[in-house]
């Protein structure tokens, strides 16, 4: 028996568990609107007239000039961008995807004692938003608190496998490393000086980092569903270890969604919406979602790098000007994140709604 967990609107039922039922076919609570569906046909059809993929930006150099420009250009225009050669081990991204393998795949009864509230979303999860009869999407996952010091909280980790917290805390690490370098490239390539952004962040020791592992199981349906609905990240900039068989990231790119093949130990980087905030809109949080896979399982890491939470974020004044007034008026990122913890993933609504010159009403308000 699953439990109705505290905080959640409805039973929580685990999509592992669906999946490994056998059952043909999907509840009707995962069903998603026509629109929304992967229509998984006309998106092969499209790679196979060899669409543009996300671009790549080689990290080896990370002070050169070039890399900055290179970082920048493919914020400005994508939003997103695979790193190679980001000099994180791979050894410990084996490790990384290894440990938490190997805590999907124990027993349910282990795994539900991590279940988690809508309170703070750490631990075990499967939905997000605390809308009652919203369409929920087919995946489970673990999100856990690793910065500030103050809300890392071990009680909330897996204790199995053994290497577990061990592997997270080293890979967190090394990721959020990464995330400084890529911040001092990204600010560089605004022509702020270098340090500027992470200033805006609150400095490195005040920005949060956080840890989201997305299980996706197999699905007999998945013309029907998302593995993860559309969405743009809340934070800072998003790092992802995606699943190193298994494609199903897509990435909103003139209206069309363009499927992102994941080059072996890349990290794929994306903006998140406080980025867009506080260049105003130089850089871009651009939608994205998971397309559910019939055949296989499919594991991601996503690291979130994210401004400290209680600092009120506007544009900086150096990309304010009377041809470039701010888009945004000023929020904090505890504030920002309620949204999304809600209402669930609903495109770039959220951003959209922090407009200072409100032209567009937003299409879901902050205050519901
Ligand atoms: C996320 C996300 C993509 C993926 O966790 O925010 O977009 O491939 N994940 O799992
Ligand atoms: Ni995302």
């Amino acid at each position: 028996m699953e439990g109705a967990g505290a905080g959640w609107p409805e039973p929580v039922v685990r999509v592992q568990s669906l999946s490994e039922s056998g059952a043909a076919t999907i509840p009707e609570r995962y069903v998603k609107p026509e629109a929304e569906r992967p229509a998984l046909a006309a998106t092969e059809a499209a790679e196979g007239g060899r669409i543009e993929g996300i671009p790549v930006v080689d990290l080896s150099s990370p002070c050169d000039p070039a890399t900055a420009r290179a970082v920048s250009e493919a914020c400005r225009e994508w939003g997103f961008f695979q790193a190679v050669n980001h000099g994180v081990p791979r050894e410990l991204l084996r490790r990384a995807r290894g440990v938490w393998r190997g805590f999907f795949h124990q027993p349910m009864e282990v795994k539900q004692r991590y279940a988690n509230s809508p309170a703070t979303y750490e631990g075990y999860g499967s939905r997000l938003g605390v809308e009652k009869g919203a369409v929920l999407d087919w995946g489970d996952y673990y999100f856990v608190h690793v910065r500030p010091p103050h809300l890392l909280n071990p009680d909330k980790w897996p204790h199995l496998p053994p290497e577990l917290r061990e592997t997270t805390e080293q890979y967190s690490r090394e990721v959020a490393a990464l995330c400084e370098r890529l911040m001092a490239a990204m600010s560089a390539g605004l022509g702020v000086g270098e340090s500027r952004l992470q200033e805006a962040f609150g400095g490195a020791e005040g920005a949060g980092v956080c840890v989201r592992v997305n299980y996706y199981p197999q699905c007999p349906q998945p013309e029907l569903t998302l593995g993860l609905s559309s969405h743009s990240d809340p934070g800072g900039m998003t790092v992802l270890l995606a699943d190193d068989r298994v494609r199903g990231l897509q990435v909103r790119r003139r209206g069309a969604w363009v499927t992102v093949d994941p080059i072996p130990d890349a990290f794929i980087v994306n903006v998140g919406d406080q980025i867009q905030v506080l260049t105003n809109a130089t850089y871009r949080s651009v939608e994205h979602r998971v397309v559910a896979n019939a055949d296989q399982e499919r594991l991601s890491v996503a690291l979130f790098y994210n401004p400290k939470s209680d600092l009120p974020l506007a544009p900086m004044p150096e990309l304010v000007s009377p041809e470039r007034p701010p888009v945004y008026k000023p929020m904090t990122f505890d504030e920002y994140r309620l949204y999304i913890r809600r209402k669930g993933p609903q495109g770039k609504n959220q951003v959209n709604s922090l407009k200072a010159t409100a032209v567009v009403k937003p299409a879901v308000s902050m205050g519901a």
